[in-house]
């Protein structure tokens, strides 16, 4: 634990929390992570709170019943789920496969003439250079495709390579709805993000998962706050989504390097 971990524990110092601390140790940091976002967002710390869509009233959408891990909350699954559905993008594309579930609902959610790139590390890259043990842990726990697997869905590619070493040339300007949730140190989110900047078409969104984590997560919410300063970027209260309309996101992050 670094100083910033133990400021931001104290920070949050109740009678609550110190109950929890003697009966189930093991919870308190997610507690604690639980409450400092939910302080943030409410006294608005951080990236502005918006919906990237409102959804209409008959709208229906499709989720797995099953949870494969990976971090992504029901919650959030429903809101990918609903820009899918409203967006309608024609490409799709993802960082970070895992078990396939956020793959599954792009495909269940999307036209069947969408398509789908999710990509994930090759097999064998368990010691990849991530220095977050999460990440890690994730790598080595990972089991490719099983969500679309199990309900049969392949309209998807699977691509197997290291985001640093990724050629997003293929998919230049033209994917409509990306999400970023692969190693979450700064050096790979930079590279994902300037990666997705270049993929995305003017219309298109992008999201980024695990924004307003503090600890090991704090640098990637920075990262998404200082981006902020040039560009429009919104958190999704209640979730860790944070996401950008793609064409001023394209413009300043492009701009900036050229
Ligand atoms: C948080 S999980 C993705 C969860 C998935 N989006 C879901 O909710 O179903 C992160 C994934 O990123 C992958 N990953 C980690 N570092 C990566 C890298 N450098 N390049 C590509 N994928 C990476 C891990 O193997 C892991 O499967």
């Amino acid at each position: 634990m670094n100083v910033s971990e133990v400021f931001d524990g104290l920070s949050c110092i109740s009678l609550s929390t110190l109950s929890l601390a003697l009966r189930r140790p093991s919870e308190l940091r997610i507690y604690i992570s639980h409450c400092l976002r939910k302080y943030d967002e409410l006294v608005g710390n951080g990236l502005p709170c918006r919906a990237p869509v409102t959804p209409a009233q008959n709208l229906t959408i499709t989720i797995p019943a099953y949870h494969a891990g990976g971090g992504m909350s029901f919650n959030e699954l429903v809101i990918l789920a609903r820009v899918t559905k409203i967006l309608k993008p024609k490409n799709i594309f993802e960082v970070g496969s895992y078990s396939g579930l956020t793959t599954a609902v792009f495909e269940l959610n999307s036209d069947p003439d969408a398509r789908i790139v999710t990509l994930d590390l090759p097999p064998g890259a368990e010691t990849s250079q991530t220095p977050i043990a999460s990440d890690k842990e994730l790598v080595a726990s990972r089991h490719l495709a099983l969500v679309p697997q199990a309900l049969g869905l392949c309209r998807y590619t699977q691509l197997l390579c290291d985001s640093m070493d990724f050629d997003p040339l293929p998919y230049l300007d033209c994917v409509d709805l990306g999400l970023i949730d692969g190693a979450h140190d700064v050096a790979h989110v930079q590279n994902d993000t300037l990666k997705m900047a270049k993929m995305m078409s003017d219309r298109g969104i992008v999201f980024w998962h695990d924004y307003g984590g503090k600890g090991k997560f704090k640098p990637l919410a920075s990262y998404l706050e200082n981006l902020a300063k040039r560009c429009l970027l919104y958190r999704i209260p209640g979730t860790s989504l944070a996401w950008a309309p793609a064409q001023e996101l394209k413009s300043s992050i492009l701009e900036t390097r050229s």
